[in-house]
């Protein structure tokens, strides 16, 4: 990570290349009225310190709950208003919905479950008085390494611009603002910060741009910019972006606010057109004021184009009519209680049908779905508790009465089937002994040295109740790990919150992470604690059995002594509760011993995986999985794995195995839906909305033959794939993948026939055909429609790119057995032209073009052509 210093440097030096064609714009008039006459007259009768004060970030009075807060200008009843984050249900408070991963969403293929994801969490933002949902993410998953694909949809621009319009409808019929994020390039690999995207416009303009239009066209109320560098401009005062295609070609009216302290400038910035900087108030606070009214060397007009595009949709949202936040938020913390029960079992009826629709069947060969008779044992820490989602906790934590563990879920499901388990791998471990640790002077134990300037010895670290530490008070512990042998440890710092849903102090205030631990040269960060106010337990993927927060690392130890340090601060004005744990070497091997042993014994070993995001190793699951796969399907060729990864994954054990069942981070009906997966109570449907590589080096982002794709040395990304990324790399250079785009079988067979394309209108096709279901089951599958390049493209339109291949249409159609539907997708002219950066136009191909339905990115089931 750079250094705050170094990004502001940073960024100065790319404004003094840019600054002389600004200079005299500077001082332009911008218009800024619009026909809104009540907006019009509230930003002429702001001070000029109240409007600078609606354009940035400000911290809660007191306590900082959601992720955003804007100051209220009571004199003029413009009230308080707050942002959340979103995109796995309203964070921030203990009491609302876990709807499953926006990647599961996607994994549905369905645009009306995104439709209602967005109702869910919009009806319960605003029931929490949060009026801006900082949801749906449109960018496109570029990198496997990257770490957020959770929240994101797919590697395809197309898709994410279909299910992000359908997001925005949802969160904002329900009178919430949805935000269309993050612009830029963004999530693109090496992203952590401000990497310079080195990628042309037509690329920008088609692939990484475009997912916004749907979203804009569907009255999305604001928007953010990333904290990706566009070709050494950074995206929140990048003029193309913003002014020219954001403002020009896609006619946004709403509100542009930065990324968390992603603006960069202030002139720039609001003259490019970003409109809020949040996460920080560093360019759009004083220095704002000083250049209009001190310098005065910049027009007041930016300023007033930003605050009346800021309340205008402050006003379309009723928000200056009394519909906005309270002043206090702990008033809004504790009202999380009371969510009406109508919009708490909304939630889980919606959360169990994305979840159950989001599960896909990547292998089977006869073991699924499972007999109702037979002897299931399930293995796996993610199969005996459910898992909260992915670490870094912007997401709802869920109704805990609702979060069964698959196990669990299993037995309630079937009374008839015989459910045992072993965890197989474990993640919690046991308290590391003291004779496992060593002080300086040699005692067994530990020396903590605390911020009230005391020194204690203690022999392990371990408390809690009576024995738990004074609050208000920092700790450290240093001292060597003793570890018996060679071999990986998981080791865990574990942490009681004693009242998880109260109030949080702001002096508390850490976005990231609070505790840690650090064992020789590797540290690893604790809790997340307020990313958006007060994610506690909930922020650990997996917290403890007995509901203790963990931040757990896994990490290869030779026998002998380490150095060990620990850090811990005690919060909320409540004792610290801590504890140190540890898998060893042996336990773990124990472990898996215990798992294969019962794998053996039973009709079908199911094995749940996970990952973390990002992975601790990329594309690979937390170490121990593949080996407890590996030996339990050794020991019992049935065996089922059910997956818990987002980012993708290898899959070495895949030829051993019988069955495998991706479920992503499926929410707090995750339980119920996995049962219900399993044993046919649903057909299995979800499609993979991301390319699984064969291997990292045959990997698209982090192939050796392309180094500088994710350059992390260099904080750069090349995209030097152009605008063949994602599936269409793959296909276009041939490499072989594990699963392909759009990937996912069935328990039940599908039949196309009939394939019919006419040209409706001038340039505008309708492509058609006949799908039935043929087998015993009902169910649903996912066509999709793909284009090939026109011909001849390389005459005609030299130094223009196309697509080897570009997804076109797709639906989820659900079909009883035996039944049959004629399904037809739409080709507009916009989707047959390509962007020309000389006019700024979209031109419409000429030539003979293939139009194909597959079942995924690599498959053809009806083939055609179209002629333009
Ligand atoms: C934007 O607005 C202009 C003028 O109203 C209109 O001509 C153009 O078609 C609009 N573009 C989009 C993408 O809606
Ligand atoms: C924004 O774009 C418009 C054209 O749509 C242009 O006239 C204007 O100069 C641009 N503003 C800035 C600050 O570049
Ligand atoms: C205005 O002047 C200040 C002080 O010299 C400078 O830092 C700032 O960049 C100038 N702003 C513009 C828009 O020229
Ligand atoms: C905020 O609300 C809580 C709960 O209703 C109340 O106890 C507290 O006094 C309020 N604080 C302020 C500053 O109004
Ligand atoms: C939300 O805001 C409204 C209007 O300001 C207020 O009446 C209500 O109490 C608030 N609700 C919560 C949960 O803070
Ligand atoms: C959350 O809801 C449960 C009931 O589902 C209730 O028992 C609990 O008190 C609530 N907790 C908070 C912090 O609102
Ligand atoms: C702990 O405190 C003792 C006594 O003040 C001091 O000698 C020692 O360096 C401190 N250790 C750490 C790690 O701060
Ligand atoms: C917040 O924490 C500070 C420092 O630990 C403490 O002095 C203050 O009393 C706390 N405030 C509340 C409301 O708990
Ligand atoms: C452990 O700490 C000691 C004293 O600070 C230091 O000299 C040594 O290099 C450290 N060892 C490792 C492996 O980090
Ligand atoms: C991947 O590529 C790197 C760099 O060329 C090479 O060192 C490594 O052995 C390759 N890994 C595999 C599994 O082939
Ligand atoms: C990073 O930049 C340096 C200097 O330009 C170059 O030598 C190095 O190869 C780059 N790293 C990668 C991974 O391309």
């Amino acid at each position: 990570m750079r250094s705050p210093f170094l990004l502001a440097a940073c960024a100065l030096a790319d404004i003094s290349t840019t600054w002389a064609q600004d200079v005299s714009e500077a001082l332009l008039e911008v218009p800024w009225k619009t026909n809104n006459a009540k907006v019009n007259h509230l930003v002429i009768a702001l001070t000029p310190a109240e409007k600078i004060s609606l354009v940035h970030h400000t911290l809660w009075p007191g306590s900082q709950n959601l992720a955003g807060y804007i100051k209220p200008i009571q004199r003029l009843g413009i009230p308080a208003l707050q942002m959340t984050d979103g995109e796995a249900g309203v964070n921030g408070v203990l009491n609302a919905t876990a709807i499953p991963s926006q990647l599961n969403i996607a994994a549905t293929f369905s645009r009306e479950l995104a439709y209602i994801a967005g109702a869910v969490a919009g009806s319960e933002a605003r029931l929490l008085n949060a009026s801006i949902l900082l949801a749906p993410r449109v960018n496109i998953l570029r990198d496997p390494f990257e770490g957020s694909f959770w929240q994101g949809y797919s590697e395809d621009p197309y898709f994410n611009g279909q299910l992000g319009a359908q997001a925005v409808r949802g969160i904002q019929d329900q009178g919430t603002m949805a935000n269309s994020k993050q612009t830029g390039p963004s999530s693109t690999g090496a992203s952590a910060g401000d990497t310079n995207s080195k990628v042309d416009l037509q690329v920008l303009h088609e692939v990484y741009w475009a997912p916004h239009q749907p979203l804009i066209d569907a009255g999305v109320a604001t928007m953010m910019c990333s904290y990706a560098q566009i070709n050494g401009v950074p995206a929140c005062q990048h003029d193309e972006l913003l002014n020219l295609t954001i403002r020009g070609d896609y006619n946004f009216t709403g509100a542009m606010m930065s990324d968390w302290t992603a603006a960069h400038s202030t002139a720039p910035s609001i003259m490019a057109g970003l409109d809020w900087e949040m996460g920080s108030d560093a360019y759009y606070s004083e220095p704002l004021y000083d250049q209009i009214y001190v310098q005065r060397n910049l027009s007041e007009s930016y300023l007033n184009r930003a605050v009346h595009r800021i309340l205008s949709m402050y006003d379309r949202f009723g928000i200056l009519d009394g519909n906005g936040a309270e002043e206090n938020s702990t008033a809004l913390l504790l009202a999380s209680k009371d969510l009406p029960q109508e919009t708490v079992k909304t939630g889980q009826d919606a959360s169990y049908d994305i979840a159950v629709r989001s599960g896909v069947l990547l292998k089977n060969e006869g073991t699924l779905p499972l007999g109702k008779h037979l002897s299931v044992a399930v293995l796996g820490a993610t199969g005996l508790q459910l898992t909260n989602g992915a670490g870094f906790a912007e997401r709802a934590f869920g109704f805990q009465n609702r979060k069964v563990a698959p196990v669990d879920a299993l037995k309630q499901a079937f009374k008839d089937l015989k459910v045992s388990s072993a965890v197989g791998v474990d993640m919690h471990g046991t308290l590391v002994p003291r004779s496992a640790l060593r002080t300086v002077d040699g005692k067994h134990g530990l020396i903590r040295n605390d911020s009230m300037e005391r020194t204690h010895f203690d022999s392990t670290l371990n408390f809690q109740g009576k024995n738990s530490l004074p609050a208000d008070v920092s700790y450290t512990w240093t001292g060597e790990l003793i570890a018996p042998m060679d071999g990986y440890y998981r080791l865990a710092l574990q942490r009681r919150f004693p009242s998880p849903g109260g109030p949080i102090n702001s002096t508390d205030y850490s976005v990231f992470s609070h505790d840690y631990f650090s064992v020789d040269e590797k540290t690893v960060d604790g809790y997340r604690i307020l990313g958006d106010g007060g994610t506690r337990p909930w922020s650990s993927p997996l917290p403890t059995t007995d509901f203790w927060d963990e931040a757990g690392t896994d990490v290869y130890l030779t026998a002998g002594t380490h150095n060990l340090s620990v850090a811990a601060t005690s919060m909320f004005g409540e004792p610290l509760e801590i504890r140190f744990h540890w898998v060893t070497p042996e336990q773990r091997q124990k472990n898996i011993k215990d798992a294969v042993k019962r794998a053996s014994a039973v009709d079908v070993p199911i094995v749940f995986a996970h990952a973390d995001s990002p992975a601790q190793v990329g594309m690979q699951l937390i170490e121990g999985f593949d080996e407890l796969i590996q030996r339990v399907a050794e020991a019992n060729p049935k065996t089922v794995v059910v997956l818990h990864n987002a980012d993708p994954v290898l899959m070495p054990w895949l030829d051993k195995v019988s069955a495998v069942l991706w479920m992503g981070h499926p929410g707090q009906e995750g339980g119920a839906a996995i049962a219900d997966l399993l044993l046919g109570e649903h057909n299995p449907q979800g499609k993979l909305p991301v390319t699984y590589p064969a291997s990292v080096n045959s990997s698209m982002t982090r192939n050796p033959d392309y180094p500088n794709r994710v350059d992390g040395q260099n904080d750069t990304a090349v995209f030097s794939e152009g605008i063949n990324t994602s599936y269409r790399w793959y296909l276009s250079t041939n490499t072989s993948v594990l699963f392909p785009f759009g990937f996912g079988l069935s328990y039940t067979t599908f039949d196309y026939s009939d394939f019919n394309v006419i040209e409706t209108t001038d340039s505008t096709f309708d492509v058609s055909f006949t799908l039935k279901n043929t087998g015993s089951a009902p169910g649903g599958e996912v066509p999709q429609l793909y284009i090939g390049p026109p011909s001849g493209a390389a005459q005609k339109y030299p130094g223009v790119q196309f697509a080897v291949s570009s997804l076109a249409g797709f639906d989820s159609v659900e079909l009883s057995r035996g039944a049959a539907r004629r399904v037809t997708f739409p080709i507009s002219k916009r989707q047959l032209s390509f962007w020309r950066q000389v006019d700024r136009s979209w031109v419409l191909a000429e030539g003979t073009r293939e139009v194909w339905i597959g079942t995924n990115a690599q498959s053809v089931m009806l083939k055609g052509t179209i002629e333009i």
